[in-house]
């Protein structure tokens, strides 16, 4: 049964009819679509557009049925074109031709444009509450490691000094870009409500359409009634925003790889998030890390598919915007679920703070500390570079890290290099005197940690 089947002299090819048919991907939106038609019919019968004991009427049927859905009472039926298709014909089935009224000054392009709303304004939160949940994670750990020593990396290799508390502050700045970015999805293109829209161009009754967004929840009604019905740049910008968040986390599970692995050492997965072998009985697989950044794609897939669907559609309304659904869901669930192992993973990571200081200092991450210090006595950088590069060379050479140095050997080095050096370029020297904001000296990783939580208290409880 379709709601436009007496339009038509002969039946829709039934090939062509499951091609068509998207109910077994949009019943996910069934508490949608019912509020929905609830807020519009309140509206009917506020405005007298059908009598008030009618509007009653429909709106008990649909509140049963979505009880009755929610607890399994009534499964929802995937012979139907669509959810919209559904609930109406489920309902004329059920109270009989009052039910019919429900569609009154409405079409189902307004009609999916609310749901599609209403579902990622709820998702969004759910997103929000998770973003909010790991950072507060993040801001804990790195509060205990501002001490943690560690090498940082550029091109792989070792670089300068930063601690396990710094390095984690990278990634609760990214995720606090990432919360910040989808509370203005909301803010940006989901605030309005489409309903009254109609097809494309309204209707022809005395609807209030502001009571509705009211209704609902929205702040404000979309103002132009073919973007109303045509608009999914909601669903854009919460899949960048997700590409985004699931690119973050893969970094770090790139790096928790690395870091974890018997080469480096530095960290340990727990046996509740790794995997073993089938074969190799030694193996303590990282596979939820591997998963998370495998994943990563599928969501970058769903943007892309959408920016393809969406270009060159001419207004309004095309039926390739059905298109909008499957993978975006996909791409929702993904990136909860992505977010929530990564958030219970490294709540349960152990540090080896032992091999991380280990790696620091033995290297030559301090040598821009040895050209500094002959710069603090006047020399020009570029020729402090020049005795700190022999610095490097010498040890190289020799096969020793800066601390078995001496200050005869460092003074033959350069005559501007003292018994003062071998403090300097210690690691914990470096650290303690890299106090720009941002930079890795502990304090300055304490204050930038207060911050954060200033920060992250901007989105309150939620
Ligand atoms: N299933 C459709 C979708 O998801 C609902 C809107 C149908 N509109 C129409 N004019 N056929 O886009």
């Amino acid at each position: 049964m379709k709601l436009w089947q007496n339009v038509f002299s002969t039946d829709i090819d039934s090939l062509a009819d499951a091609f068509n048919r998207s109910i077994n991907f949009d019943k996910q939106l069934y508490r949608y679509d019912i509020l929905g038609t609830v807020a519009h019919v309140d509206m009917l019968a506020k405005q007298q557009i059908i009598p008030k004991d009618e509007g009653e009427q429909i709106i008990d049927a649909l509140k049963t049925l979505l009880t009755d859905i929610d607890s399994g009472a009534v499964v929802i039926d995937e012979t139907y074109e669509d959810i919209h298709s559904f609930v109406e014909l489920y309902l004329t089935e059920k109270i009989g031709s009052v039910a019919k009224k429900m569609h009154t000054g409405r079409s189902r392009n307004d009609q999916v444009a609310l749901d599609m709303k209403l579902y990622v304004l709820d998702q969004v939160k759910a997103m929000q509450d998770t973003l909010k949940e790991l950072i507060g994670s993040l801001i804990q750990t790195a509060q205990a490691h501002t001490e943690t020593i560690m090498p940082a990396f550029t091109h792989l290799r070792k670089a300068q000094p930063s601690t396990y508390g710094h390095y984690l502050c990278a990634y609760i700045e990214m995720f606090l870009r990432d919360l910040k970015k989808i509370t203005l999805v909301k803010e940006v293109c989901l605030n309005s409500m489409p309903l009254g829209s109609g097809a494309c161009c309204g209707n022809t009754y005395d609807i209030d359409r502001m009571y509705v967004a009211e209704q609902l929840g929205f702040e404000d009604i979309t103002y132009n009634s073919l973007d109303g019905v045509a608009d999914r740049d909601y669903v854009l910008d919460f899949l960048y925003a997700m590409s985004m968040i699931c690119m973050h986390m893969s970094r770090y599970c790139e790096e928790l790889i690395l870091f974890s692995s018997e080469q480096f050492s530095y960290l340990t997965i727990a046996q509740a998030y790794s995997s073993g072998s089938s074969m190799m009985p030694q193996k303590r697989n990282p596979d939820m890390a591997e998963l998370i950044r495998g994943k990563t794609g599928r969501v970058y897939g769903a943007l892309l598919q959408m920016l393809t669907t969406m270009k060159a559609l001419p207004l309004t309304y095309n039926k390739d915007m059905q298109e909008d659904k499957e993978n975006f869901f996909d791409a929702v669930n993904t990136t909860l679920s992505s977010l929530r192992i990564f958030t219970a993973m490294h709540q349960t990571i152990a540090v080896n703070k032992e091999a991380m200081y280990h790696a620091a200092r033995d290297s030559y991450i301090t040598a821009v500390d040895a050209a500094d210090y002959l710069v603090k006595k006047g020399i020009p950088f570029r020729d402090a570079y020049g005795a700190a590069a022999k610095l490097v060379n010498y040890c190289i050479d020799k096969n020793i890290y800066f601390y078995d140095l001496t200050a005869k050997e460092v003074i033959a080095i350069h005559p501007d290099f003292d018994a003062g050096l071998l403090k300097a370029i210690t690691v914990e020297n470096s650290l303690a005197l890299r106090k720009q904001i941002g930079s890795p000296a502990p304090a300055m990783v304490a204050a930038s940690l207060e911050k954060y939580r200033e920060r992250l208290a901007v989105f309150g409880d939620s």
